[in-house]
């Protein structure tokens, strides 16, 4: 019973999954909470109010206008009572609703005037999930601290296959127990994470970089802060929101990633090293524009960069616990196998960048933890689910 007594509200707005938020009403009360249904009226096109009203054994709240509950008190009373607001299913409408605080129903308006932490589990067809507007609309309510589980991928209602999946009901109600009892086993711990890309200089307006985004550096940041952690993070050339509540140190090349990395590691107990930095820079680096040479070719000499993570390794300390990546495109496991050894390694995330959903710029990952032990299958998912299963696995080794 780890919600004994505790207030939820739960909106259900219109999609297919919406059957799947009785699941979530039914777990919720297994775990002793409290459960406030209000549905948008599309939702009623896909599940009866009586369905929830019988699993959370409270009256289902359905129109701002109806007179026998008197919105005026309800709406208000609702956003006071929750400890946490979650939506389940969002749509792509409900999650435009809240980015531009429109409050034109009873969800949208309880929503409006909650202080309550909310957490929403998208659900819609791909194309909606990945049009540039609902983008923008998480951006926003992430930035507002919106909290936000999946949504998966698969095969979806309308025959599509691929991200737009509402997460499943045991994954929101784990979200939900994180919001309300935060799990800070990682307390009293010091935390580096390296995240995006090195950038190696031609001259003062060229560089060779690659597609690293920081999203899986940023996600390890992000569960590890939230975990009780100290958290520093150094990132090269990033696009992901950069997570609040860490010290990010900012660097350019590898050899400034060696050098910010090794100074602060031997005053960190866990070091996590996501960043995709660079494995070579030019010989020379131009302090000018390098002009055009009237046609004929150049020939740009490269040279290998320092490997951090390996330089990291032969520093170790005792007690440390380090980890690296894996970006390979062709025999995954050997080459991870290969590089949890040389680089003195305590655990490698092997990540096959090729496959669609995992590595670079994306929101998920597909990845395997290998150990010294072991090894832990973790299928496509987000990088912030990812980010909890590395920890998960990081404190498995320091017992
Ligand atoms: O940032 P995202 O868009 O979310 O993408 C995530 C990711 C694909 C970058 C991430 O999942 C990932 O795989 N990061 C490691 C990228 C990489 O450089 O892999 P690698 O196999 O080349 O390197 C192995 C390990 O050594 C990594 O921990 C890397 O940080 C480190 N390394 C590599 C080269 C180098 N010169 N110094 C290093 O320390």
């Amino acid at each position: 019973m780890t919600l004994k007594g505790r207030e939820v509200v739960l909106g259900v707005t219109g999609g297919i999954a919406a059957y799947k938020a009785a699941e979530v009403v039914s777990r919720l009360r297994k775990q002793g909470a409290n459960v406030h249904v209000i549905m948008t009226k599309s939702a009623m096109e896909f599940v009866q109010p009586l369905t929830f009203e019988t699993l959370s054994n409270n009256p289902v709240v359905t129109d701002t206008f109806d007179r026998r509950a008197p919105w005026e008190v309800e709406h208000i009373s609702l956003a006071q009572r929750a400890e946490v607001f979650v939506i389940a299913p969002a749509t792509a409408n409900m999650l435009a609703k809240m980015a531009c605080g429109i409050a034109d129903d009873m969800l949208s308006t309880t929503l409006l005037a909650t202080k309550a932490p909310v957490l929403v589990a998208p659900a819609m067809n791909t194309g909606m999930w990945t049009a540039d507007a609902t983008q923008h609309n998480m951006e926003v309510l992430r930035s507002r601290g919106v909290q936000v589980v999946g949504p998966g991928a698969g095969f979806l209602a309308c025959g599509d296959v691929g991200s737009g999946r509402m997460s499943e009901p045991q994954e929101i109600v784990a979200a939900v127990e994180n919001i309300l009892n935060p799990k800070l086993d990682m307390a009293g711990l010091k935390v580096m994470v390296t995240a995006g890309a090195t950038r190696e200089r031609l001259d003062p307006v060229r560089y060779m970089t690659n597609d690293s985004s920081g999203k899986m550096g940023f996600a390890i940041a992000e569960a590890a802060k939230n975990r009780g952690a100290q958290v520093t993070v150094v990132a090269g050339a990033t696009t992901a929101k950069e997570p609040d509540g860490v010290s990010i140190v900012r660097i350019e090349s590898t050899r400034d990633l060696l050098a910010a990395v090794t100074a602060r590691a031997p005053e960190m107990d866990v070091i996590i090293q996501a960043a995709a930095p660079a494995d070579y820079r030019f010989s020379v680096q131009h302090d000018q524009k390098m002009k055009k040479q009237s046609g004929a070719a150049i020939v740009l000499e490269l040279v290998e960069n320092p490997d951090v993570a390996a330089a990291v390794g032969q520093m170790k300390k005792p007690g440390q616990t380090l980890v690296g990546f894996a970006a390979e495109t062709e025999n995954l496991m050997e080459n991870a196998a290969r590089k949890l050894d040389k680089k003195n390694l305590d655990m490698i995330v092997a990540n096959d960048v090729s496959r669609p959903g995992a590595g670079f710029n994306v929101d998920t990952n597909i990845a395997t933890l290998l150990t010294r032990k072991g090894s832990v299958e973790c299928p496509l998912q987000q990088k912030a689910e990812l980010a909890q299963r590395i920890l998960d696995q990081v404190l498995e080794l320091r017992k």
